[in-house]
C-alpha cells in the first residue's frame, strides 16, 4: 500500500497567488489545512490538486507555482475558477453556509439556492480535473467541506477511484444539520467515499445520528478507530482521526538560534512582563471579541496585574470579502481601542494587536516567548495553534488555556486549562490562576502536553488514515 501515489484534493493549495503592488506573488496559504497537509506531501511526494486562491488571474499560474512545486518536492495542479464561481461556491456556499452551520452558528448562514448550484458546478469541474490527472492506481484524498461531492461526481462519470474524505471542521448535531436545505444530497454524497474521516468521536457520532435520520436503513458494524457503515448492499468505512502538526519541525524551529533570539527580543520589547498570546485567522468562530472582553475582566478584577501583563493578539487576514468578516474586524479593532483606552498607563499598553499573516519563524518566536497561550474558539474542528504552542515551548514553562469546544480539547483536556469561551469571568479566573502556577506545575502539565502532541503528530495521523483507507476497500466499488 505504500506504493500508491497520493493525490490530495482541496480547495486551497499550499501556495496561494496574491496580487500585491501591481504584480502577482506566491505566498504560503494560511490556515490549519495547509499547515497539516504540507509536511505529508513533502514527506511522501505525490500531487496536490486545488485552487490558486485568485479569480481569473491574468498570468501563467502553473508557471508561477512551478518554483514552489520544485522546492516542495511534489506536483501542484490548479483548478481555475471564475470570479462568479469564487463568489458563489467559495465565499457563498462554503463560507456563508457550511462554515457557519457546521460551527453551530446557523444565524450567520445565507441559504441562497444560487450558492448550492455553484457548489455543484465547481465540484463537477474539480472532479473532471481529478479524473483526467489520476489513474485507478492512485489513492485520492479529498479534504474539507468545499468538496464533499467529489466521489459522487467521479462515480457518476463512471470513473473508479479509491477515495478517502477528511472533514477538518466539526460535524454538527442533527438539530443543526437538518436546517440545511440540501441536507439529503450532502449526506448522500458523503456516503459515496470509501472512507470518511472526522476530527473527533463526537463529530463521528453526530454524523451517524444525521445519517440514521435521513437513511433509516443505516447499519454500523464493528468498533474501534474505524467502523463499517452498511446501507443496503453498499458499505463504507468511518473513523475519527484527530489531525496534528509536524511536531519536530516546530520544536526545532523554536530551538534555532535566530528564532530564540527573536523570542528574547519580543520579551525585551515588552519589558519582560508576562505575555498572554492569541493567534487566529480573523474568524468569528475563534471567539476573539469574547477573549478581549475576558482580558478586560481580568484587568478589572485583578488590578494588581495592571502594568505587569500583556495580551498579544495575532489576527491573520481571512475571507475579507465576506461581510461578516469585515464587521468582525471592525468590532475587534474597536474593542482593542476601548480596552487600551481604559487601562493604559505611561509605559504600558495592555493589548498588542497585529493584523497580518506572519512568516513561520516569527510566529514561532511569539509562541516561544509567550507565558500563556489563550486559545478560546467558540467552536473549532481541531485547532492547531494549541498544538503548535506546545511543540514550540521547549522550556516547558508555558500554560495552555484551551476552549472546551475545540476538537483539540478531546486529546489535551487532562493537561490544558479548559475554559468555556463564553464565560468571561471563568477565563479571567483561569488566567489569574495560571499566572500564579509555580514552575513545577507548569513543567508537569506542559511536558505531558508535549508528549501527547509528539506521539500523535501529523505522520501518525497520516498513517492511521491511510491504513484505514487503503487497506481493504479496493474491491468494494459497485459496478457502474
Ligand atoms: N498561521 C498562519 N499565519 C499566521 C499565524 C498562524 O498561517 O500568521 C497558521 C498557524 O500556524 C496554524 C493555522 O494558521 O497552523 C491555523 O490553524 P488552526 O487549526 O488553529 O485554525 P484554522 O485557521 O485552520 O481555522
Ligand atoms: C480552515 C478550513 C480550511 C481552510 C482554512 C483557511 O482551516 O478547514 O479548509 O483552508 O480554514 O481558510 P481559507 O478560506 O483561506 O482557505
Amino acid at each position: 500500500s505504500g506504493m500508491k501515489r497520493l493525490v490530495v484534493v482541496s480547495n486551497r493549495l499550499p501556495a496561494a497567488l496574491k496580487h500585491e503592488d501591481g504584480r502577482w506573488t506566491v505566498k504560503q496559504g494560511a490556515g490549519g489545512l495547509v499547515t497539516a497537509m504540507a509536511p505529508v506531501l513533502r514527506n511522501r511526494g505525490g500531487v496536490w490538486i486545488g485552487w490558486s486562491g485568485a479569480a481569473e488571474p491574468d498570468v501563467d499560474v502553473e508557471g508561477l507555482l512551478s518554483d514552489f512545486s520544485a522546492e516542495a518536492g511534489y506536483e501542484l495542479c490548479t483548478v481555475p475558477l471564475t470570479r462568479q464561481e469564487v463568489d458563489d461556491y467559495y465565499y457563498g456556499f462554503s463560507n456563508e453556509i457550511i462554515w457557519p452551520l457546521f460551527h453551530d452558528l446557523q444565524s450567520r448562514c445565507r441559504f441562497h439556492p444560487r450558492y448550492w448550484r455553484a457548489y455543484l458546478d465547481v465540484n463537477f469541474k474539480f472532479a473532471e480535473v481529478v479524473a483526467r490527472r489520476t489513474t485507478s492506481d492512485d489513492y485520492l484524498w479529498i479534504q474539507d467541506y468545499h468538496l464533499m461531492h467529489q466521489a459522487f461526481f467521479l462515480k457518476s462519470m463512471g470513473v473508479k477511484r479509491n477515495t478517502g474524505f477528511f472533514l477538518h471542521i466539526p460535524f454538527p448535531t442533527p438539530d443543526i444539520f437538518m436546517k440545511l436545505p440540501w441536507r439529503w444530497k450532502v449526506i448522500q454524497a458523503l456516503t459515496e467515499y470509501d472512507l470518511l474521516g472526522f476530527q473527533t468521536m463526537q463529530d463521528r457520532r453526530n454524523f451517524v445520528r444525521c445519517l440514521r435520520r435521513l437513511m433509516p436503513e443505516t447499519r454500523v458494524e464493528g468498533r474501534g478507530a474505524a467502523v463499517t457503515v452498511r446501507l443496503g448492499n453498499r458499505s463504507f468505512r468511518l473513523g475519527a482521526f484527530p489531525i496534528s502538526i509536524d511536531y519536530n519541525q516546530f520544536s526545532e524551529l523554536a530551538g534555532r538560534e535566530d528564532v530564540a533570539r527573536k523570542a528574547f527580543e519580543l520579551k525585551e520589547a515588552l519589558r519582560h512582563r508576562k505575555i498572554i498570546l492569541g493567534v487566529d485567522r480573523l474568524d468569528y468562530t475563534k471567539g476573539i471579541p469574547e477573549r478581549i472582553r475576558s482580558i478586560q475582566t481580568l484587568l478589572k478584577r485583578y488590578p494588581d496585574l495592571k502594568g505587569r501583563v500583556n495580551f498579544v493578539q495575532i489576527a491573520v487576514p481571512s475571507r475579507e470579502e465576506v461581510g461578516e468578516y469585515k464587521d468582525l474586524r471592525q468590532e475587534i479593532e474597536q474593542l482593542v481601542g476601548r480596552v487600551n483606552g481604559e487601562f493604559s498607563i505611561p509605559g504600558w499598553v495592555p493589548v498588542h494587536y497585529h493584523y497580518r499573516n506572519l512568516p513561520v519563524d516569527e510566529l514561532v518566536a511569539y509562541y516561544a516567548a509567550a507565558d500563556i497561550a489563550l486559545v478560546t474558539p467558540l467552536r473549532d474542528g481541531m485547532n492547531l495553534v494549541a498544538k503548535e504552542y506546545c511543540a514550540c515551548n521547549n522550556s516547558e514553562d508555558g500554560v495552555l488555556v484551551l476552549s472546551e469546544f475545540a476538537g483539540a480539547a478531546a486529546q489535551l483536556q487532562r493537561n490544558a486549562y479548559l475554559v468555556n469561551p463564553y464565560d468571561m469571568d471563568g477565563i479571567a479566573k483561569a488566567l489569574h490562576r495560571a499566572l500564579h502556577w509555580d514552575r513545577d506545575e507548569r513543567h508537569s502539565s506542559m511536558s505531558k502536553l508535549r508528549d501527547q502532541v509528539r506521539r500523535n503528530n501529523i505522520f501518525w495521523w497520516v498513517d492511521s488514515f491511510l491504513q484505514a483507507g487503503i487497506a481493504k476497500t479496493l474491491g468494494d466499488f459497485p459496478e457502474v
